[in-house]
């Protein structure tokens, strides 16, 4: 089946490759699939410049057909940038082919013979940056390897330092045609700049994209400090800020208490709960990612010598897993630190108010002792001024006087409650005799009633 697509395709690209119209149609149909940029194939600059019927056969386009950049070769600094200057209104950038290994083009000054001319490449990058007036419009190369990967280096590093965009590299030499790909050299290279560079040869599906960016490092692919490592060290820088602030000496934890009790907190107070374990989860699951991969990079490594360019990406990954590691360990960390240091900062507040009042209230009792004592004093004092003066004696006898006389009222009324008592007795006894008579007469009556009855 895949098979099938990638023949298929390549009968369509035979069929696109002859006619423009049709070169714009499979634009617009890689598009459609999520193609991010289109090149257009290698048009000769001069052929270009020189007709306009070359450049009608050559070159077509509408507006959906962006971004799109336009493949040259050329051979001297002022055709390139003059082409540049007609297609640049359609256009995002061009791309001097340096690369074209054909025994035409080279034979004829262009494509990859343009590798061992380091300074006219420059020139050609130069000219196009002076000339096309339009901003960010994009100028790139792409180059073959030379043999000795020094020059390579070097030129790439002139054309870099012209100005140009991106650089695409082949990883062959222009005499190899099916020979394996220098992904060590594109590394080398890649290494050496600062720009983006694209990896070319031998790409034939996705797994060779992965592996390819892995083993050289170039930017034909999201780079490698990932959404979610940028986004927990924001939080770790976020989480650093807080806990500084939190610290300041001259913010007292009351004041701490009161923005921690604004009502703003109260309404995303039952999210906070929540909020807390799920950032704990996900970041003890990183934090376990992390462990993983270090574990993963830290075995078996290939020795230096047999592998140079495995050797040097594997140590970039354990030393990412690394970083990765610390990041999310730290913010972790971080994160129950703060939780803490804001529980103890209310606790504090809490303690110190509750001292405040015990304060006031030892206050308000010492106070009370004070007056108590006070008192006390005067009535001292009182008291032997009283002793001194002398009528204090003469009360005295009044008052053990008054005592007697009510202690006698006191015995006078307690005899006459107790003659009273007898009394009550006596009456009780003779009440009951009586109700005795009574009780007897009615008996005899009910007799002297049952004998008249007979
Ligand atoms: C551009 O050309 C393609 C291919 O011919 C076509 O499918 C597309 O609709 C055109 N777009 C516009 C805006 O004309």
């Amino acid at each position: 089946m895949f098979m099938d697509e990638c023949v298929g395709v390549f009968h369509l690209w035979l069929l696109v490759s002859c006619f423009s119209p049709l070169r714009l149609s499979f634009r617009c149909l890689v598009r459609k699939y999520g193609c991010d940029m289109c090149f257009t194939p290698m048009i000769v600059a001069a052929d270009f410049m020189r007709s306009v019927k070359a450049r009608d056969s050559e070159f077509t386009t509408n507006s959906s057909d962006r971004p799109l950049i336009i493949q040259f070769a050329a051979k001297d600094a002022q055709t390139l940038a003059d082409a540049a200057c007609v297609v640049a209104p359609f256009s995002d950038g061009v791309d001097l082919n340096c690369g074209c290994p054909q025994r035409w083009a080279v034979a004829e000054g262009y494509g990859a013979c343009l590798i061992n001319k380091p300074q006219l490449v420059k020139d050609m990058v130069r000219h196009v940056k002076n000339q096309v007036e339009k901003p960010n419009y994009a100028v790139s190369i792409k180059i073959r390897i030379h043999k000795d990967l020094r020059k390579t280096v070097d030129l790439c590093q002139k054309v870099e330092a012209a100005g140009v965009s991106w650089i695409t590299v082949h990883g062959r030499t222009p005499e190899e045609r099916h020979q394996p790909v220098h992904y060590d050299a594109i590394k080398t290279i890649k290494d050496s700049l600062s720009i983006p560079v694209i990896a070319n040869g031998d790409i034939k599906n996705l797994q060779d994209v992965e592996s390819i960016h892995q083993l050289t490092g170039v930017d034909g692919m999201p780079t490698e400090m990932t959404l979610q490592w940028t986004a927990v060290a924001l939080f770790l820088y976020v989480e650093i800020g807080i806990l500084v602030i939190l610290c300041l000496p001259f913010i007292s934890p009351q004041r701490w208490q009161k923005i921690f009790n604004l009502s703003i907190w109260n309404s995303i107070g039952h999210f906070w709960n929540k909020g807390f374990l799920a950032m704990i989860i996900i970041l003890i699951v990183l934090f376990l990612d992390a462990v993983r991969e270090v574990r993963k990079y830290s075995g078996t490594q290939p020795s230096k010598e047999a592998m140079p360019s495995m050797y040097d990406h594997l140590h970039m990954k354990l030393f990412r897993a690394q970083r990765n590691l610390y990041i999310s360990g730290f913010t972790l960390f971080l994160w129950l630190v703060m939780r803490r240091v804001i529980m103890l900062i209310n606790q504090l507040a809490v303690a110190n108010n509750t001292s405040k009042a015990l304060h006031a209230q030892t206050e308000a009792a010492n106070q009370a002792a004070r007056q108590y004592m006070e008192d006390i004093e005067q009535l001292k004092q009182a008291l032997t001024d009283d002793a001194e003066g002398g009528n204090r004696g003469q009360k005295n006898e009044l008052l053990r006087k008054e005592v007697q006389k009510l202690t006698e009222e006191l015995k006078i009324s307690d005899e006459a409650l107790k003659k009273s008592t007898s009394e009550v007795q006596v009456m009780k006894k003779q009440t009951e005799s009586l109700t005795k008579e009574y009780d007897r007469l009615l008996q005899e009556h009910q007799k002297l009633q049952v004998t008249d009855f007979l």
